[in-house]
């Protein structure tokens, strides 16, 4: 059913289109609503000119205050980080011509190489090391507080194991070395795996099973002693740890030596000359070297 629509007097005309025998009304929009669209418009070309809008491929357009600190942030925070590079630069370069231990000699750039390496260690070594280089228990994060180094604790060394890392894949130089997996690859079998587990429980000074050790004792001499040493003093060239002592990169008991033995463990760091400048590993060099444990 269609009625023919007849326009009266201040009715609303309709657009005329139809759909189904619904029509469309034909309101001009509210004024207010209208003006303030145009007002939208004017401000975003206003806004164009005057400030960064339009990205380009590396940058933006700077508008005309774009350039000006005042108004562009981003450039004041650039301008400041450069005031304070400039201003450190004498020193950086300093830290770098500077014999690795000849810098403890000269307080001024030990001082600056300590604040910074905190820095430093902060941002990128805290992760597995602990905000407090304690390093994470059991878990092959080594304590780097202490005296018992893996691969050497004077500056040459620290700063070789920081520049290149350990067993990384990324670094050619990196330092490696590899403990076989005696269980798993079944170069032992598990009586001998045992056995050697009671003597380094012994070595460490643990209660263990003195017969079973006894016989271990052989299977470390033929098995591990090239490179944990015969009296279990490890060998920092290996990077094999001592296992003589309290200390312990995966745990000391029963359950993670034998999981030491059967399965090895091949703990990696990575390299950091491709991620930090060559002041930087310097910095961070001096600060763990401080730490308590350097050489
Ligand atoms: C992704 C984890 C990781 C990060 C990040 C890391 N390390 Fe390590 N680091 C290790 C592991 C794992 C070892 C022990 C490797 C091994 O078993 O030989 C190690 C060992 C070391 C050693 C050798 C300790 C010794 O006893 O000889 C030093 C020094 C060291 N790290 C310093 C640093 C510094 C400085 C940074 C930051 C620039 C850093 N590490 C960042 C995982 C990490
Ligand atoms: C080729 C050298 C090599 C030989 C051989 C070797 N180890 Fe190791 N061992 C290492 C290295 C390197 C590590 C350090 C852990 C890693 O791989 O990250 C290690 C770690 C360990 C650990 C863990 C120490 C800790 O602090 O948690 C134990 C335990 C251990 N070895 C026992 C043995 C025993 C027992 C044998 C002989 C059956 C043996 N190893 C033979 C190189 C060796």
């Amino acid at each position: 059913m269609c009625a023919k629509q007849v326009k009266k007097p201040g009715e609303v005309p309709t657009t005329g289109h139809e759909w189904d025998g619904i029509r469309e009304y034909d309101n001009p929009m509210p004024r207010w609503w209208l003006w303030t669209f145009y007002l939208t418009i004017i401000w975003s070309v206003a806004y164009m000119i005057f400030y960064p809008a339009w990205p380009l491929v590396s940058s933006a357009t700077q508008g005309m205050w774009g350039t000006q600190p005042a108004g562009d942030t981003r450039l004041a925070v650039a301008e400041e980080i450069k005031r304070f590079d400039d201003a450190n630069a004498p020193i950086k370069a300093k830290l770098v011509a500077t014999e690795l231990n000849a810098i403890a000699a000269d307080p001024e750039l030990e001082g600056y190489a300590k604040s910074a390496g905190a820095a430093v260690f902060k941002t990128w070594c805290a992760q597995c090391h602990g905000a407090g280089a304690a390093g994470v228990q059991n878990l092959g994060y080594p304590n780097l507080l202490d005296d018992d180094w893996l691969w050497g604790g004077d500056m040459e060394s620290i700063h070789l194991t920081i520049t290149h890392g350990i067993r990384n894949t990324d670094d050619a130089d990196a330092r490696y070395s590899e403990m076989p997996k005696f269980g798993v690859d079944g170069l032992l079998e598990k009586p001998q795996i045992e056995e050697v587990v009671e003597h380094v429980l012994a070595l460490s000074g643990q209660e263990h099973d003195a017969t079973k050790a006894a016989a271990g004792a052989t299977v470390f001499a033929d098995n591990c002693a090239s490179c944990h040493m015969e009296d279990g003093s490890g060998d920092r060239s290996q990077g094999a740890p001592k296992l003589s002592d309290a200390v312990w990169l995966y745990g000391g008991s029963r359950e993670a030596i034998t999981e030491s033995v059967t399965y090895a463990r091949f703990g990696v760091m990575p390299n950091w000359n491709t991620r930090l400048s060559e002041d930087e590993i310097r910095a961070v060099a001096v600060y763990v070297h401080g730490l308590g444990g350097g050489e």
